[in-house]
């Protein structure tokens, strides 16, 4: 099948920010890691399932790691034979060596992702990046085999699969296993310096933050109607931006990083938001998402953040987070995930005299790629054996974005507890799907799927 974008694609610059596709060299180069994976060989097998953009990247960034020891690429799973062959063809080209991908090591369909697995020892690496409806079933294949796992973000898109996920990483502990959850900024080693200077004090008590990720339409966001020879299904996971079920929609899946990156300056997680959004001109686009969202997410000590996100062509740009503290302002972000410009302002003017900190050359350098570091960290763990996982975290950060994304597309404040405990769950029974199965969601009689309409659909999203 192959991809046919109805919308305009990032520009290269864009991309490369936000995919982690810049190979970079190791910031740990000459740190000694003791060769302790395996007893008769020192190398650790990857398998990849989802070999689209991010799961491509991110098997290029553990490929390009310089001092994690030796990694392969033996399989791959993806539902579409031409994404795992572009795939496969790219990771290829660029590391002749550690791809060793054999053809009877690529699968394709629903129960791919176990075959993959399937080629794996315990203690191995699974990659799965393919869109977050499916994390839950795929983690919990790769904790019954004993495999490390690094996994994209969002983990989670609503309640009851948040509560089987922390359960899933009780279960990963229990088996010592390693997982790395990519919400990459937290490796960030200037993020990092920004945190503990931030709880050290150096802005003051933080008392509101905001973050704003607003530009045109990328990924599959906007969705034309299905062509009547494709399969439902796999039409809404190729489009899966466009769908709550299978992305969260792009409120989950484009804004974590923000949401996340500032709840993590502020030391917790909301309690409580409000929301609105809307949808403006939107022609013969049928997708679920809102153009436009703005949240107030309350902390338990008052604490505000106010969020902005807008998918939308024609308007202004804007892609940062800052926290403002009683002394200062913090810059987390700026145009971009990386480098992150981070600084520290005395005062809240963002002016030149007033910087107080600022990254080192060091920091921001092209050893210092936050999507490679990311897997110099969950390597380095799995070597040395220690704790390692990043579950529970990116379950809290999947849920406080959804309980943003629900106030807005129901027009209610929703709290935290409200989106744990509840019992909408997207697309039950995903371990289960074939291609035979109805699609997740459905469509009515003029191909258009159901929208969140806040005030008249209040306890569910759609
Ligand atoms: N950390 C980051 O900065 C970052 C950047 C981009 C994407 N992501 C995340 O990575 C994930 C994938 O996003 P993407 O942009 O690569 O999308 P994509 O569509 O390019 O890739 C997803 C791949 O998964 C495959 N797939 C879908 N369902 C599958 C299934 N059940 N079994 C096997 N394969 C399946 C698709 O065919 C596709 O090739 C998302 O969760 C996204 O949020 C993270």
């Amino acid at each position: 099948m192959n991809e046919s974008p109805a919308v305009p694609l990032p520009n290269r610059r864009d991309f490369l920010r936000t995919t982690g596709k810049i190979a970079a060299a190791s910031a740990l180069a000459g740190v000694a890691i003791p060769h302790v994976h395996g007893a008769e060989s020192n190398t650790i097998n990857i398998a990849l399932v989802g070999a689209g953009g991010r799961g491509t990247g991110a098997a290029n960034n553990a490929m390009s790691m310089k001092n994690g020891g030796p990694v392969k690429l033996v399989s791959m799973a993806d539902v579409f034979d031409n994404r795992l062959k572009s795939s496969y063809e790219g990771l290829k080209g660029q590391h002749a060596d550690k791809v060793a991908v054999t053809d009877d090591k690529k699968f394709i369909g629903f129960d791919a992702y176990k075959q993959a697995m399937d080629a794996l020892k315990p203690g191995d690496i699974v990659i799965l990046a393919t869109p977050p409806a499916f994390r839950w079933v795929q983690f919990s294949y790769a904790i019954q085999k004993g495999l490390n796992v690094f996994m994209e973000k969002p983990v989670t898109v609503d309640g009851p699969t948040s509560r089987r996920m922390f359960d899933l990483a009780k279960q990963a502990d229990a088996k010592n296993l390693k997982v790395g959850v990519g919400l990459m900024c937290r490796h960030c080693r200037m993020r990092q310096d920004l945190y503990k200077r931030i709880q050290d004090g150096q802005i003051g008590d933080v008392v509101a933050m905001r973050a704003y990720r607003m530009h045109g339409p990328v990924g599959s966001a906007f969705s034309e109607a299905r062509k009547p020879d494709e399969n439902e299904t796999l039409y809404q996971i190729r489009r899966f931006h466009s769908f709550l079920w299978a992305s969260g929609g792009c409120f989950s899946d484009f804004y974590i990083h923000n949401i996340d990156e500032t709840c993590w300056m502020k030391n917790a997680w909301p309690v409580e938001a409000q929301a609105s959004g809307g949808r403006h001109y939107r022609g013969n686009n049928v997708d679920q998402n809102f153009d436009n969202y703005s949240v107030e997410y309350t902390f338990a000590d008052g604490a505000k953040f106010f969020f902005y996100g807008r998918t939308m062509p024609g308007v202004h740009d804007q892609f940062a987070s800052y926290a403002h503290g009683a002394k200062g302002l913090a810059v987390i972000s700026s145009e971009g995930h990386w480098p992150s410009k981070a600084r520290i302002y005395s005062g809240q003017k963002m002016s030149n005299a007033n910087i107080t900190w600022r990254a080192t050359k060091e920091m921001e350098g092209p050893t210092m790629d936050p999507y490679v570091l990311e897997w110099e960290d969950l390597v380095s763990a799995i070597r040395n054996n220690t704790p390692y996982n990043e579950v529970e975290r990116g379950v809290k950060a999947s849920l406080v974005t959804s309980m943003g994304r629900m106030a807005a597309h129901t027009g209610q404040i929703v709290t935290y507890d409200d989106i744990l405990n509840s019992d909408h769950e997207f697309a039950p029974g995903l371990d289960k799907i074939t291609l035979e199965s109805p699609a997740p969601l459905q469509a009515n009689a003029d191909g258009k799927y159901p929208v969140p309409m806040p005030g008249i659909t209040r306890k569910r999203e759609y």
